[in-house]
């Protein structure tokens, strides 16, 4: 998603530069087109050197301003080249700047120089981002639909304080800057989206389950990208690994553990929602009993006997009001569409995702995905082997024409 596009990085004075050193390395191994600039007090925490080494290219400071063998002054040079520019670690000063419209330095005047989107991440002392001024610039600034951001999480300082003001981890500021290269309007602001990932587990007893190898991946992308997009998000979860769901912050989650839990949650906040996507692997069966207890052993039957759990996408596709839009996905092998047309018809849906199990990078726990999306009307369109946030954005599309 960002080979051979342009991204800006400016470089705040705060000890979070160091963390944008892997932001800009990784673009730069994707084959990004990466350009740094450092403000006067970022180059107290990290050097040029550092970021032009990462790059491949020089880096920018106060001093290259004014590009002598260019004869155009650099802001504007930059300006006009950044396809998206970062801003992280912004600090207050940069924040309190540009909520105001000022340029003191090849940062500032860079963004003023500019058009493209602005992908903000602030990082500082929990009291001053708490501070009324700075929490005044901070929404002032987001009136501005050019700006994005990446609120500061909580945790703990380079200050020792434990709260609000850790700048957003590397692998979401990345995920954010592929969206805003894919789509840089917030295209679905205003719309509800109730999205479900994982795989549910059907518990025999408090140690052993039926269950199916799906990560939640798949659906971390989607909210990802709607999210990304402006939709307000709510993801109903099976069990997902914490470095997954971290890609999430700003997203409401819901976690549930196995099928009737998963129904009940979908249940609750469907009704709100504009559209509903089930990318959850749901099991089919249940174990019949239940033992509160770890079996022993020489317990365990030698014949599960099993229970049907609720169709939780068939329950939605009749409860479905006309303005609602409701999609499936089909986990198929062999023969992927005929399959997956019975389920969107049988399962009252408005689209399904067929989406190849069998095949290599496709699917189950893959880092990219491969689908045929389908509507009722007929409409059919591939969406050839990528990333799943890209395939996440290509379904976003398909839903919104
Ligand atoms: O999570 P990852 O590792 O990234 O993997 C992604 C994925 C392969 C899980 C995902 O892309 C995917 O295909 N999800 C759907 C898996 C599935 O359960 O497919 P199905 O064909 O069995 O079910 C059809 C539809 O009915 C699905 O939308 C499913 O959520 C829904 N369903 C199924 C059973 C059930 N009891 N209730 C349901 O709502």
């Amino acid at each position: 998603m960002v080979k051979h596009r342009r991204i800006l990085v400016g470089i705040g004075g705060g000890i979070a530069a160091y963390k944008v050193c892997e932001v800009v390395s990784t673009l730069a191994k994707t084959g990004a087109e990466v350009r740094v600039l450092l403000t006067h007090s970022a180059q107290q925490f990290v050097s040029p050197l550092t970021f032009a080494t990462l790059s491949r290219h020089p880096a920018d400071t106060d001093d290259t301003f004014w590009n002598p063998q260019q004869g155009r002054p650099r802001h504007i040079e930059l300006g006009e080249w950044a396809e998206v520019f970062l801003i992280a670690p912004l600090t207050a000063n940069t924040l309190g700047k540009l909520a105001h419209g000022l340029a003191d330095n090849l940062l500032t005047n860079t963004v003023l120089a500019s058009t493209c989107p602005v992908l903000l991440a602030p990082a500082m002392n929990t009291d001053m981002w708490e501070q009324v001024a700075v929490q005044r610039n901070w929404q002032q600034l987001l009136t501005d639909s050019r700006y994005h951001s990446l609120n500061p999480g909580a945790g703990i300082l380079a200050c020792d304080r434990i709260g609000k003001g850790r700048m957003a981890e590397p692998p979401e500021i990345i995920a954010h800057l592929q969206s805003l290269l894919y789509q840089p309007q917030r295209d679905l602001q205003g719309k509800t989206i109730l999205l479900s990932a994982g795989g549910t587990r059907e518990y025999l007893d408090p140690v052993r389950f039926i269950g199916n190898p799906s990560t939640g991946k798949m659906g971390i992308a989607l909210a990802q990208a709607a999210q990304h997009r402006g939709a307000t998000v709510t993801l109903v979860h099976a069990p997902i690994e914490d470095h997954l769901l971290a890609l999430i912050p700003e997203v409401r989650r819901v976690p549930v553990t196995s099928a009737a839990e998963m129904q009940r949650a979908m249940l609750s906040h469907f009704p709100l929602a504009d559209w509903t996507i089930m990318a959850a692997a749901v099991a089919d069966v249940s174990p019949a009993t239940y033992s509160s207890e770890k079996l022993p052993k020489r317990s365990l039957p030698t014949q599960l006997p099993l229970a049907s759990v609720p169709d939780i996408v068939a329950d939605l596709g009749q409860r479905k009001q006309p303005h609602q839009r409701l999609i499936g996905f089909a986990a198929q092998t062999g023969d992927i569409v005929a399959p997956a047309l019975e389920k969107m018809q049988r399962k009252g849906l408005d689209a399904i995702v067929a989406n190849p199990v069998d095949l290599p990078n496709s699917g189950f726990g893959s880092e990219q995905n491969q689908a045929i999306v389908l509507d009722k009307q007929g409409k059919k369109v591939a969406i050839a082997p990528c990333s799943k946030l890209l395939m996440a954005h290509q379904i976003l599309d398909f839903v919104k024409s």
